[in-house]
């Protein structure tokens, strides 16, 4: 099957539907674009000529590539048959399904229908078609002209040969394209669920500040941290999505919302949207305070382990002893230690002792917990240390450690494979690494030690080691 040169129709014509109609135009497709709201759709193209203008205006598009762009898209007042239909109209299952219905009367017996869903299942979106093998899942994000994700999602019944022909097309369009099982969240809403809840789970034991969450984080190379993050995207969306996730997983307790980000919802505090969420608006997270970087060490440091981190602390460290046989990682000096974590609490390693965060970059923000003065040797590594509560995994560690534990756990159930899962994070939310070029980086066994620890800390299901990591 070959959708390269198909004649399109994009349905709802609101954010997602007036980018789709835009790429595909770009593309070179004959796009008609419907929305049951009368004027929608010729409002979408006007506002569309005016993005378009500007970017010519800019110098970014030629005055003949905005015509010829714009010359493609026609707007119309009914559906109207097409080779290829995408769906980008209200999130509700029984809406959707009548106007599958409503489509397959129209269309050829080889059309294909696309759904832009990000959450319905696909499986149950194609159930009551006439061909539900017809139907597979086209998962764009926001805005669709700039990001490149998409999630190519089949159901149960759909054709291996449409989902294909989706992939190519999607590649041709310039995006990256990323097979997926239809299965709750699809790839990025699942897999980043961790993102959010660890950040609440750490706010919900009191263990650290949202500032000081979000510095670590943002230090390890995300864009944002994940409390201004959900500030962004509205308590009331993200939570919306959490809920859905745990509902559509029969209540795993892994996916539980967390009460935290209730009382924002409940309060009113959604976020940049409403002037207030951890946040207030528009100053944004506050700065922390610098930290005094003169801290004298009296005795010879040695350096623990063997691996990157260590390495990288003896590089930064040349006149330490290096102490390779350790079965931990970090440094010492006077009877005094301060490690890794690996799940374990300074409170269990003895007197004088502190733990680190997991160093994902060699400056900027990290985590330690235990005692201040052996946590401030963290300033001669150039790091900036930020003392948290003494809970295992810190706030990095355990951050990445649960994304990785989810996307093992999505490879495992045949959601997607390991590159896909990569791909998906990195384009799909511009996570700083995939989950498995972190694993890479890290260690498995590491990963499923520190998980060990959280799962006997809290003795729940929250933090049990997916299969494939063990
Ligand atoms: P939107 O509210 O901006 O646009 C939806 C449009 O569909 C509206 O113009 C509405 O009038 C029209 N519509 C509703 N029912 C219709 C029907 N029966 N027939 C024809 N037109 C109809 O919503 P948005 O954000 O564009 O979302 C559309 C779809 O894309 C949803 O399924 C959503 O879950 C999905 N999606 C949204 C993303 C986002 O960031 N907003 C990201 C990825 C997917």
């Amino acid at each position: 099957m070959n959708l390269q040169d198909a004649s399109i129709l994009v349905v709802g014509a609101g954010l997602m539907g007036a980018g789709i109609a835009q790429v595909a135009a770009q593309a070179g497709h004959a796009v008609t674009l419907f929305d049951n709201r009368p004027g929608a759709a010729d409002a979408a193209k006007a506002k569309l000529a005016q993005t378009l203008d500007g970017l010519a205006a800019k110098g970014k598009l030629t005055a003949d590539a905005v015509q010829a762009t714009l010359a493609r898209i026609t707007p119309v007042d009914a559906l109207a048959a097409a080779d290829l239909v995408i769906e980008a109209i209200v999130e509700n299952l029984d809406v959707k399904r009548a106007l599958f219905a409503e489509l397959e009367a129209l269309l050829a017996d080889d059309a294909v229908i696309a759904t832009n869903t990000s959450s319905i299942s696909v499986t149950a979106l194609a159930r009551g078609m006439t061909k539900p093998e017809r139907l597979v899942g086209m998962h764009f994000f926001n805005p669709v002209p700039l990001m490149k994700l998409v999630e190519v999602v089949s159901g149960l019944g759909t054709d291996p040969a449409v989902a294909q022909a989706i992939f190519e097309l999607s590649a041709r369009w310039g995006k990256t394209p990323v097979h997926a099982r239809s299965t709750p969240g699809f790839i990025v809403n699942r897999i980043a669920r961790p993102y959010y809840a660890e950040a609440l789970m750490l706010l919900q034991e009191r263990a650290a500040t949202p500032e000081v969450i979000d510095a670590c984080l943002r230090s390890a190379g995300f864009r944002m941290g994940p409390c201004e993050l959900m500030d962004l995207i509205g308590h009331d969306t993200n939570f919306a999505v959490t809920n859905s996730v745990f509902a559509a997983n029969f209540f795993d307790r892994r996916f539980t919302p967390s009460l935290v980000q209730q009382e924002l919802v409940d309060a009113g505090y959604l976020g940049r949207k409403s002037g207030r969420g951890f946040y207030r608006y528009p100053e944004g997270a506050p700065a922390l305070p610098a930290v005094d970087a003169t801290a004298p060490i009296a005795a010879q440091l040695v350096v623990h382990g063997t691996g990157w981190v260590a390495d990288s602390f003896a590089a930064a460290l040349p006149d330490a002893v290096r102490e390779r046989d350790s079965d931990w990682t970090g440094l010492s000096a006077d009877g005094r230690q301060l490690r890794l974590t690996d799940g374990r609490r300074a409170t269990d390693l003895g007197r004088g002792s502190a733990v680190f965060d997991l160093p994902l970059a060699a400056s900027g923000d990290i985590a330690f917990a235990g005692d201040a003065a052996t946590g401030a040797w963290l300033n001669v590594l150039g790091l900036t240390p930020r003392a948290v509560a003494d809970v295992p995994g810190l706030v990095v560690a355990r951050t990445i450690a649960m994304l990785i534990n989810e996307a093992a756990d999505a490879v495992q159930q045949g959601v997607c494979d390991e590159a896909g899962a990569d791909a998906a994070m990195k384009l799909g939310v511009n996570y700083p690494a995939g989950p498995f070029e972190w694993l890479a980086r890290w260690d498995r066994r590491a990963v499923a030690a520190l998980l060990d620890r959280l799962d006997q800390h809290h003795r729940g299901e929250r933090y049990r080691v997916s299969p494939y990591l063990q």
